[in-house]
């Protein structure tokens, strides 16, 4: 528990910066990063760029897979979460550009898309940490409530509480927010070596209860967690409220 949203993305800004460092020493392969997007991971993203500019950490030997994207929006549109990555993170770092995964919600073959993805992610050896979000619903990605648990990269059609949730981004027009995405499911997740977990705010209060103190629940699909050896969740005071 951090004590606000700036010092919990912090925290686990450092503690990426950490793993990566004492990562890179000792193996022979990239480390491999899932990354989210929303609001909530921006200040993070501020950080590991911040100490990357100071010369304090490299994306030289990182490869990227990011969690979702939405289906039926341009790449280039400026809420599509490829424009988000490039803006907020991409753009600012050495990570090489072929070293960046993100799900093609434009793809001829959206089925094809997320076969192949779940392939990268294999190839690459797997994902050694990924850093996450949740919605108020207690989503993971966009593993909406009732997702299975044993899910993997597919195609979500997105809750309504999550479009009136994301239309902040969309002039606040529900009729401009994608109803559908590309997703990793919650099995993709749970197979990184570890999970970290970004949550801040009192409307991710109940949420986070659900997840951590009540039992495995596919309507809390976060809470799948409690079954993962090496979780962590960062959350600030204002998430604690219901604990
Ligand atoms: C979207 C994303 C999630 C993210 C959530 C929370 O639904 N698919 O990955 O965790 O937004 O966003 P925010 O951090 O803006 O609350």
């Amino acid at each position: 528990i951090r004590e606000d949203p700036t010092s919990a993305s912090t925290y686990i800004a450092n503690y990426i910066i950490d793993r990566i460092k004492s990562f890179n020493p000792t193996n022979k392969h990239p480390f491999v990063l899932g990354l989210p997007t929303g609001s909530s991971p921006v200040g993070i993203y501020k950080v590991l760029v911040e100490r990357y500019k100071a010369g304090e950490i490299s994306f030289e030997n990182v490869v990227t897979f990011n969690m979702d994207e939405y289906i039926g929006i341009p790449r280039e549109h400026p809420e599509s979460y490829h424009t988000f990555m490039y803006k907020h993170f991409f753009s600012h770092v050495n990570v090489h550009p072929s070293n960046t995964h993100i799900l093609n919600g434009n793809a001829p073959n959206l089925e094809a898309e997320c076969v192949q993805y779940e392939a990268a992610i294999k190839a690459a050896g797997g994902i050694d940490l990924f850093l996450g979000g949740i919605g108020p619903d207690g989503h993971i990605a966009f593993n909406e409530p009732g997702s299975s648990l044993a899910s993997r990269t597919r195609v979500k059609t997105l809750a309504y509480d999550t479009i009136i949730a994301n239309s902040r981004f969309f002039d606040n027009d529900i009729s401009k927010v994608p109803k559908m995405a590309l997703t990793v499911g919650v099995q993709t997740v749970l197979e990184a070596r570890e999970v970290v977990i970004i949550i801040t705010g009192a409307h991710k209060s109940l949420a986070l209860k659900k997840c951590i103190e009540e039992g495995v629940n596919h309507m809390w699909t976060l809470s799948s967690l409690q079954l993962h050896p090496h979780p962590m969740i960062v959350v600030d005071e204002d998430a604690t409220l219901e604990l």
